[in-house]
């Protein structure tokens, strides 16, 4: 499989650099962003949230199917309730946007993860954008917000599934492959990450995409995540180009 599979960089004309497919992002550092500047933690989430949409933007000008971020994880509720009614917060401000934009745009926002514990207000602009990315048609490209994802969490959730179809003699356990398991996850709809990206130094898959990731290609970097630019996502790239890709061949 030649690199220029990944090749849908149409619109990025003054770059001849082959696109990944899919991208995704632990947006990590925004405490200590904030926290450098003698700010709230809930400042650097802001900040954060304006660099997603700066780079998801970016991604999808340069031809990436699929753009994909972990916003809360299932262990994020332990952290202070200021700090977590702020996050809700900006993603009621994003899903509004969303909502208001993504046609005209070509994006489909998809949010990912158990979605259950989430104020009822979120949940119903969740489903609203849902419905608008549902009609979008396949070209479009996808802006994915993990909230309330866990990857283990997410593979367990899976197994309930799959056990269940089992129990009710929908499945026949002998027919139970690697696919049937990609296709009960979240992500069900969309290929695995080509690329990880971590900023903040920090080197560790914190629970992100477990199953998806087993060829991923991570790429970390010091850059907080408020002050990736569009120019770290571009060495991001060029890095990942700079790899061989072997998938446990030679
Ligand atoms: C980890 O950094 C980041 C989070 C737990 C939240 C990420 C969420 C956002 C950037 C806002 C998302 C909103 C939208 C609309 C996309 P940290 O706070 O743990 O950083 P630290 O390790 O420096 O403390």
């Amino acid at each position: 499989m030649g690199i220029f599979k990944w090749f849908r960089g149409k619109k990025n004309l003054d770059s001849a650099r082959p696109v990944p497919r899919h991208i995704a992002v632990i947006m990590d550092g925004n405490g200590r962003w904030a926290k450098k500047r003698g700010m709230p933690r809930p400042a650097g989430h802001a900040v954060g949230a304006e660099t997603f949409r700066t780079i998801a933007t970016y991604c999808k000008d340069i031809g990436v199917q699929y753009f994909t971020v972990y916003a809360f994880s299932t262990e994020n509720w332990k952290r202070p309730a200021e700090e977590v009614n702020a996050l809700m917060d900006l993603f009621r401000k994003y899903l509004t946007e969303a909502a208001e934009t993504m046609a005209q745009r070509g994006v489909a926002v998809r949010v990912l993860g158990d979605l259950s514990p989430l104020p009822g207000d979120i949940r119903k602009q969740i489903a609203e954008v849902d419905e608008i990315a549902d009609s979008l048609g396949e070209n479009a490209a996808t802006a994915s917000l993990c909230i309330n994802y866990g990857g283990r969490d997410e593979i367990k959730n899976a197994v309930r599934a799959i056990v269940d179809e089992v129990q009710k003699g929908k499945l026949l356990p002998e027919n139970i492959a690697e696919d049937t398991i990609s296709a009960h996850l979240y992500t069900a709809h969309m290929p695995d990450p080509d690329l990880i990206i971590r900023p903040s130094g920090e080197i560790r898959t914190s629970n992100f995409l477990l199953w998806q990731s087993a060829y991923s290609e991570y790429y970390f970097t010091d850059v907080l995540w408020p002050d990736f630019s569009t120019t770290d996502m571009d060495k991001a790239i060029d890095e990942f180009n700079r790899r061989t890709r072997r998938f446990g061949g030679v």
